[in-house]
């Protein structure tokens, strides 16, 4: 066949065809590799994982704090015994209301009276047994319900006076919302002439099925008056503290293994007014002497789970507090100017550093001791104020605060809300909502890697990854926070530590104040959403030290914005990495997000470490992007475990779509 035949030239023609075709198919795409090199390190932050809260979402009220009496001072409307109604029976005459003539004290300046006018006694009230019943007084209808468990005692109390025409008892009782089922009950003898505490024990039998349909009674045993303060019903509570925290939220907080409780705010700590901050004074002593306040997310406080709670609480799981002060700027505009005005509430932040830190021997160590705490906690980190802006003259503030700190504690470590010219903060407080879903969150995850170290460190104090399913993180969400933690974690040496927020949400509906959080409950029964078990896979898979990690190859995809956020649609990686080596135990930790939705097959090299062929893979993912965790569901999207072989110095693995996985390499 020569060069001019048909032949040849159809033969070329296709030849050129198929050449042309394969030059338009895209080139595969290089297997992305994920290089650890335990030669070059870096000593990674203990404290990288910790907690943010504040009174939000009725994160204490309805929450944490398990008090189970709403609104048990009747200061939530100054008109009106919010959440208490009347429980009479129809030959029973009576009524109840708001009395502020009688109070028990100036903190609490309001009482619910109860006039019981029925004519003739009921059977309960000593009457003859045919007599038509005569119960008359109030019930609480509890956080969204009061949650009734079998064999669980309950600590009820309140304080009471009478005029002298009541002479019964005051019976308690849990019961359904209709009265029709008792669950419990006990009574309080002697109500009589000036104020005084009672109190009562309520246990369920081991019978009952749990319910939140139910109600918190106190009858009024005869006719008469009767005054309430204070009403109170704990069910048991974390290490049987009196006045204490919820177990089932305690035990998520405690899985997490937290390095450092953030708090009280947020933006619960600088108030909506000056008189509205968080002021620590008005929340430590007896609880009956706390006036509570309102809070910045449109509800009150009884400050129940005041500074002491807090302190306790850190104590309890074994955190580091970092303390906020408020620092003159509040949420309603006002904002107190640095100088002499300012100057009250620096000495606020010294008397309250001085409640945590001082030993007896100090007015407010002292106080500490007097309200049942007498060791001193460890304080070593003061943030002054939050989410300030360089407009409200922050750069003052801050100066002023900080010198009348150091001059008195040198040891502590002063965090800013932003960066300032005037004093250098030892560390500065970032905050970051990826309102735009994963885009942003992705986009982040390099945000550290060439930060300056020469400048303060920075505190993480508030971060989640922000989408369409409220109220709290999917399975996107979660992968957006477990790609920006890869970089924290990478960059530990200089974020030293970072938090999730905001922490608790009440799922009923009516308690949120914000959409997207960490853990979620009713009275009865709480879960972690997804983002939780992601913060409990990278805080208890941590260690000592940072092994330099980096990805070649890394793929990427296009992604748009969840939830209406403002990012446009851009080509952002899908692959993240980052490693720890816990030195005592012998192991690295490598943590690989795959956020793409096909399976992504990963070389993985290490440097200057002999990597034995076995190890353990935890991994966290699910069918759909948009899958929660839920009352109904709390462990629908939750890590699970497996063993790990084929490990070796250079080895490939490939990571499932939509993953976060941690492989715990045993390594020399
Ligand atoms: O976490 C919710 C709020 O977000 C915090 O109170 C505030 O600091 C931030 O703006």
């Amino acid at each position: 066949m020569n060069a001019k035949s048909p032949r040849f030239l159809c033969g070329l023609v296709a030849a050129l065809v198929s050449a042309a075709i394969l030059r338009a198919q895209p080139a595969p795409a290089a297997t992305p590799v994920i290089r650890v090199n335990a030669a070059a390190t870096k000593p990674s932050s203990p404290l990288l994982y910790g907690l943010m809260t504040e009174e939000i979402n009725y994160s204490y009220a309805g929450g944490l704090y398990a008090e189970l009496i709403i609104n048990r001072s009747f200061q939530d409307n100054a008109r009106n015994p919010d959440y208490w109604s009347l429980v009479k029976d129809a030959a029973a005459a009576g009524s109840i209301a708001l009395d502020r003539t009688e109070h028990l004290n100036d903190a609490l300046p309001v009482s619910l009276r109860i006039d019981n006018t029925s004519a003739a006694p009921g059977p309960a009230q000593g009457g003859a047994a045919g007599a038509p019943r005569t119960r008359l007084g109030v019930a609480n209808a509890g956080y969204w319900g009061i949650p009734v468990k079998p064999s669980t005692t309950y600590r009820a109390s309140f304080f009471a006076k009478a005029d002298n025409n009541f002479s019964g008892p005051v019976a308690l009782s849990l019961e359904s919302n209709d009265g029709a089922t008792v669950f419990a009950r006990a009574q309080v003898t002697g109500v009589s002439g000036g104020w005084k505490k009672y109190e009562a024990v309520l246990t369920t039998a081991a019978n009952v099925s749990p319910t939140a349909a139910a109600r918190f009674v106190l009858l009024t045993g005869s006719p008469g008056t009767v005054w309430l303060s204070q009403v109170s019903l704990f069910p048991p509570t974390w290490n049987n503290r009196p006045n204490g925290l919820r177990p089932d939220l305690m035990r998520l907080l405690s899985d997490l293994r937290p390095t450092f409780l953030r708090f009280p705010g947020g933006n619960y700590v600088e108030g909506n007014s000056p008189e509205t901050r968080f002021d620590f004074k008005k929340t430590i002593g007896p609880v009956e002497e706390r006036p509570g306040h309102m809070g910045t997310w449109s509800y009150r406080s009884s400050d129940g789970l005041g500074l002491l709670e807090f302190l306790t609480w850190c104590e309890d799981l074994k955190m580091e507090p970092v303390l906020a002060v408020f620092a003159g700027l509040t949420l309603g505009g006002t904002t107190i100017s640095a100088g002499p005005a300012l100057e009250p509430y620096v000495q606020d932040a010294l008397d309250e550093i001085e409640y945590v830190t001082g030993d007896v021997s100090t007015k407010w160590g002292a106080q500490r001791a007097k309200d049942g705490h007498s060791a001193p906690f460890k304080l070593t980190y003061v943030e002054i104020g939050n989410e300030d802006n360089a407009r409200s003259n922050y750069d003052a503030r801050f100066a002023q605060f900080h010198d009348a700190i150091k001059a008195k504690h040198p040891q502590l470590q002063l965090i800013a809300t932003l960066a300032v010219q005037s004093r250098t903060p030892d560390l500065i407080d970032d905050h970051q909502y990826y309102n735009s879903g994963q885009i942003t969150a992705r986009q982040a995850a390099t945000r550290y890697d060439t930060a300056d170290r020469k400048g303060p460190k920075i505190i993480f104090g508030e971060y989640a990854t922000r989408g369409a399913t409220p109220p709290t993180p999917d399975l996107n969400n979660a992968l957006g926070d477990a790609a920006f933690l890869t970089g924290l974690e990478r960059n530990s040496d200089h974020v030293i530590m970072s938090t999730y927020a905001p922490l608790f949400l009440n799922v009923n509906p009516g308690a949120s104040s914000w959409p997207t959080d960490l853990i979620g409950y009713d009275a009865l029964n709480s879960f972690g959403s997804v983002s939780y078990y992601v913060q409990k896979m990278f805080g208890t898979h941590h260690g000592d030290t940072i092994l330099a990690t980096t990805i070649e190859n890394t793929p990427t995809e296009r992604l748009t914005a969840d939830r209406g956020g403002s990012a446009q649609p851009a080509d952002v990686p899908s692959l993240f990495a980052s490693a720890t080596r816990d030195t005592a135990k012998g192991v690295i930790y490598l943590k690989v997000v795959n956020g793409a939705g096909t399976p992504q097959p990963v070389s993985i090299e290490f440097n200057g470490v002999n990597v034995a062929a076995t190890g353990e893979a935890t991994v966290l993912t699910s069918a759909n992007l948009t899958d929660v965790n839920s009352l109904t569901e709390p462990m629908k999207v939750t890590p699970k475990t497996e063993p790990a072989t084929g490990l070796a110095g250079k080895f490939t693995r490939t990571f499932p779509a939509h993953s976060v996985t941690v492989l715990e390499l045993k390594a020399n």
